[in-house]
């Protein structure tokens, strides 16, 4: 891996962009994220953190042996066990990575590490040294560089190079850092560690300013050549670099950024789609590149120049980026196989029983909407790839609502096999069908989030909710899409239940976090 102008795309969507509260996905839904991803060229997949829990050593395993093209990352602490059982998950990928990481800021080592300068240097030419020993391709993060004294970053990067590192990651872990800033700490680094030409420098930034694109490119302009970053800069607290705005930064203004990267932006919409479907995460309708309105034009002026020639207001394509014309697709009488090719177009490939419940629920859609779009099919489909394997499913719900009172709902879910029945009451419909949910299946779950949209125009849409729970600490997201909102409500709700109740039923359910 080399080339001057070349920049690589580190991808950390499933473990940075994991951390986020609430954003855990499931084996499966990991491993379909890590498709795409290898699909559309990212170079390196950071695919987990293998010793946090036997799930994410699965997952990582898993993803390195699938993998066709990209490297595959597994992060560790630097810790000897952690590094083994990185090196353990990529053991099996055609190309491997081990990512280790040490605090090296002030700040870190006195309160969190506990730890004198000295101390660390020996540590980063110890841990750096195991993972070589483990296998070739060897990243070492100095944590909250941006915060590091540049004499005392730059001992730690020599000493980390001297040992064997071939990526050096200085992360803005906490998003304090400003362009210039990040830009200068590479360039000083890069004129003054030895040897510093024999490892590719990287950029992590955190949003916390709204500034991780920035800083990023800027520490690109700086001389590094990695850029780690995540779908729609899903991460810890206001997230990391989004990917997408990164790789159509670099294509849209290729004058001033003479950078190449592999990623191909036509895969860029359904990758944002995916990852907002398992993540539970809505992407915001004014998000860069991959947001419902990031190429929509309401004002008269702009319509107007739109018309005349659509690069009077359109710096990119929403072609570019993957994004189709919407279309209608077929109505009631359309059969099996049309609603494959449907799916094939829209790039889903889902197994046989997903595929008839997909189906079975488009059928029951076509009957009660008189347009079918795309955008309908999406949200089913991706409905029902978070849904699958499901323990808990909600089989019927009728309720009463209006102005009378009291509303009540009367639901009827399958749970582990078996169909139970209640009716409860509540204030207003959506809370008398999640009070019928509780008397299912009794928990302490908070509800802490509840949002619908529509998923496209007219008073037929498909109400699309997101639901979100917390408890012990732990968060998880549902989703759900139906033209019955309180349908959609009971699915989303039901959605982020069945996560909370898998990760409980874990047999190692400790979970480990880096930043
Ligand atoms: O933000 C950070 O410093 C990290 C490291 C683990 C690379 O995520
Ligand atoms: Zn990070």
């Amino acid at each position: 891996m080399s080339g001057q102008d070349h920049v690589f795309i580190f991808d950390t969507t499933l473990r940075d962009g994991e951390q986020s509260p609430g954003a855990s996905m499931t084996l499966e839904e990991k491993l379909q994220v890590a498709e795409i991803l290898d699909d559309m060229g990212v170079d390196i997949i950071e695919a987990g953190f293998p010793i946090a829990s036997n799930g994410d050593f699965e997952a990582v395993s898993e993803i390195a042996k699938r993998a066709k093209r990209s490297v595959i990352a597994g992060l560790a602490r630097a810790i000897h066990a952690d590094i083994d059982r990185a090196g353990d998950a990529v053991r099996h990928a055609e190309r491997g990575r081990i990512h280790t990481f040490v605090s090296t800021s002030p700040i870190h080592l006195e309160h969190q590490m506990k730890k004198t300068e000295a101390q660390v240097l020996d540590i980063i030419t110890d841990t750096v040294t195991r993972a070589r020993n483990l296998i070739d391709d060897v990243e070492w993060s100095a944590m909250d560089a941006t915060r590091t004294p540049i004499e005392y970053l730059c001992r730690c990067v020599e000493a980390a190079i001297r040992a064997g590192a071939t990526t050096i990651n200085l992360p803005d872990t906490v998003g304090y850092a400003t362009p210039d800033e990040y830009k200068a700490m590479f360039q000083a680094i890069r004129e003054s560690v030895p040897d510093a030409d024999k490892a590719v420098f990287s950029v992590h930034c955190h949003n916390d300013l709204g500034l991780a694109v920035a800083n990023s490119l800027a520490g690109v302009a700086g001389g590094a050549r990695q850029i780690e970053c995540t779908i729609n800069g899903l991460g810890e607290r206001a997230g990391n670099a989004a990917l997408e705005e990164i790789v159509m930064a670099l294509r849209t203004r290729s004058d001033v950024l003479p950078y190449a990267c592999g990623v191909d932006p036509k895969f860029l919409t359904r990758a944002s789609k995916l990852v907002s479907a398992v993540s539970g995460f809505p992407v915001q309708y004014n998000k860069a590149i991959v947001g419902k309105n990031a190429f929509a034009h309401e004002s008269g002026i702009h319509q107007d120049g739109m018309l005349k020639n659509a690069e009077t207001y359109e710096i990119m394509r929403p072609e570019d980026v993957g994004v189709r014309a919407t279309s209608l697709v077929m109505g009631k009488h359309s059969g099996r196989h049309a609603f494959r090719q449907k799916l094939e177009e829209l790039g889903y490939e889902i197994g046989d029983n997903a595929f008839e419940e997909a189906f079975r629920r488009f059928k029951e859609l076509a009957d009660r909407k008189k347009h079918v779009y795309d955008e309908d099919i999406e949200a089913l489909v991706e409905n029902e790839i978070a849904t699958q394997g499901e323990q808990i499913k909600v089989i019927a719900l009728t309720v009463i609502a209006g102005t009378g009172g009291p509303q009540k709902a009367i639901l009827t879910m399958d749970v582990d096999g078996k169909h139970e029945t209640r009716e409860c009451s509540g204030d207003g419909p959506v809370d008398a069908t999640f009070n019928a949910i509780k008397a299912i299946v009794p928990h302490e779950a908070k509800l802490s989030l509840y949002q619908v949209h529509a998923v496209t125009e007219g008073t037929d849409a498909q109400g699309e909710v997101s639901v979100r729970l917390e408890a012990n600490g732990r968060i998880s997201t549902g989703k759900g899409a139906d033209t019955d909102t309180l349908v959609a409500s009971a699915r989303a709700y039901v959605s982020a239940l069945n996560k909370l109740l898998a990760r409980q039923n874990r047999p190692d359910h400790q979970e480990l976090k880096a930043v």
